[in-house]
Parts: C-alpha cells; structure tokens; sequence
C-alpha cells in the first residue's frame, strides 16, 4: 500500500514538505522597452551592478503564458550592489525581441488590481535616497517620503515611490524599526518585497504558505491616502494589504486586495513594469513533485537555459489569480 503524500499546511514554515527548501522571492520580473536603457537606470542609478546572466533567445516553457509557440527576449539577472537581509532579492530585466516587442502596460493599472504591481527595494535614509534619485538622477517622482507605522505590530518604516523609464512602480522601503547595524551612507538594497493584486486574499495565503510565506510581518485595512492621487479615474477603494516573509530568507510577497475590485491588470507576459517574480528553491524537481503532490498545477515543465556561467532552471506554476509565477533553482 503506498501511502498518501504528506500535505504541507500553512505553518509547516519551509523544508518541512520534504527535500526542498523555499528561500522567498529570488527575483522579480520587469519588462522594459530598451535594455540599454534599463541597464543604465537599474545599474548606475539603483545599484544593480552585478550581471548574473545576461541571455539573448528563445525562452522555453512559456507556450501556456504567452499563447505562442516562441517568444524571444533579452533577460539580464541582476543582483544588486548592497545585497542584504532585508534587500535580499534580485531583478529580472527582459526585453522581448520578436513581435511588437514588450508589450505595453496592463491598461487601467493604478495599484492593486489583479496583477504585479510594484517592485519595493531596501534602502538606507529614504528621504536622501529619494531626493538624489529625483533631483540629482532625474527620476520620476510618484510618491513623497514619509513615515507610517504599520499595524498590527505597530512596525515604522519609511516609503516613498519613484518611477522606472516606463514608470513601472518602484517602491523604497526602509524598515526603522527592523534594522540592527543601519550603514553610514544613504543607499539602495535589493528587493525587499514585490506586491500584487489579488481576488481573494483567503485563497493566496492559504497557497502561498505552501511556498514558505508564513511569517506576517503587516496586516492592514483601509486606504492608503498616499496613493490617492494614483486612482484617479474611479473612487478610492479598500485595500487589504499583508506583507509576508519565507522564513528561509529571501524576498517578501505583499498581496493586495481591493474593494471593489478594478480591472484585470496581469497584462501580457513582458510586459512593461513589474510583470513577475519567482520563488528561490534549493532543488527544483523535489519542489515541483512535492507541490504537484499537493494539487498544485503547473503551467510548464522544469526548464533549463544554458546561460554560459551555469544552468538557468525555473517552472511555471498556476497561483490562485493566474499571475506570473515561477519557481527558480537557486544558484549554489
Ligand atoms: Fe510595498
């Protein structure tokens, strides 16, 4: 009689399922409309200088996402400068190269519609990162610094929003209340969290647990009147918002739940902006057996992508609102 596979519940924390272990968000994905241009505003201006691949072809395994039979694109993996624990993650960069190129921006985004939404980067001293970015780099402003003290734990933190060349949302983030040895010198992290819009918030917990994400570091409800002027073409709605960790490290995930809900905003694979991320695993077969075991679907076999220095390996996978999601085998 063979048994039944043991079905990791929320809480079990990461590696309890069996032989992987899931490290948080690794990277996320953003679309942009010119690499050169990208490279110089992520690189020089942001401080991911460190190229981990820098890849120009067909991309399997993305015939379910993108309806196609191929799709080409220029994907750089970069890690940034300052890598710490609370700027562990890693951004994406991808241009397509076939068809009409990267597509455009989900139309009607503000923020928190079913889709990715923002890319949130640890930094040192938000007000004088921000100030240098906008005044001195000529970033686009989209939110001022200020400080807010998120509940339930009552944990303070500075923000403030920039955009990307395709004003893709850049969050700065800086926990006060969570660093131990602050760095002399204003400066950008790595990512820190990526947030998405979501239609059922009991639903993506419940999944994401299953990837590790079980330590809540806010819960909130309400509106965020900082973002007001961002909703410009219907009423302000609620947002639900939680801000969940892996307790194996990484990147956080911040799902957003609006009421009412706005339009579908995941967009077409590529798209300009925040467009996707993915999960680090320490072994990439072991994770998806074990999900699979659980009734988690994929949307592509294992794939690997010779990237010179090593091996690029991810899968697809289906989340509860269709996002770009995937898991992504940690270099060892
Ligand atoms: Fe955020």
């Amino acid at each position: 009689m063979t048994p039944a596979p043991r079905v990791p519940l929320p809480g079990d924390g990461p590696g309890a399922a069996g032989a992987s272990v899931f490290r948080g968000v690794d990277h996320v994905g953003i679309g942009v409309g010119d690499m050169e241009r990208a490279l110089e505003f992520y690189g020089r201006r942001l401080g991911f200088t460190e190229v981990v691949f820098d890849h120009s072809g067909e991309l399997p395994g993305l015939e379910e996402l993108t309806h196609r039979q191929r799709r080409a694109a220029r994907t750089v993996m970069l890690r940034h400068g300052n890598t710490t624990r609370l700027g562990p993650g890693r951004v994406k960069l991808v241009q397509v190269l076939d068809g009409d190129g990267s597509p455009p921006a989900p139309a009607g985004q503000q923020y928190g519609e079913v889709g990715i939404c923002e890319v949130c980067l640890h930094v040192h001293d938000v007000e004088a990162v921000h100030r240098r970015l906008v005044d001195e780099l000529g970033c686009e402003p989209l939110m001022e610094p200020l400080s807010a003290v998120l509940a339930p734990d009552d944990v303070p933190a500075d923000l403030s929003y920039i955009g990307d060349p395709w004003r893709g949302k850049i969050e700065l983030i800086e926990w006060t209340g969570l660093q131990e040895t602050p760095p002399a010198q204003p400066r950008v992290e790595g990512v820190n969290h990526v947030a998405f819009g979501v239609s059922d918030m009991d639903a993506t917990r419940e999944f994401y647990a299953r990837l590790g994400f079980t330590e809540l570091l806010f819960e909130s409800h309400g509106f965020f009147d900082a973002m007001a002027p961002w909703y410009s073409t219907r009423p302000l709605p609620d947002q639900h918002f939680v801000l969940a960790h892996a307790a194996g490290g990484g990147a956080g995930i911040e799902p957003v739940r609006l009421s009412p809900p706005g339009p579908d905003c995941r967009g077409e694979w590529g798209h300009l902006g925040p467009m996707e991320f993915a999960v680090g695993v320490t072994d990439l077969d072991a994770a998806v057996s074990e999900l699979r075991a659980t009734g988690v679907r994929f949307r592509s076999d294992v794939q690997a992508v010779d990237v010179g220095a090593g091996e690029w390996r991810y899968a697809y996978l289906e989340d509860p609102d269709g996002l770009y999601v995937s898991l992504v085998e940690e270099p060892s």
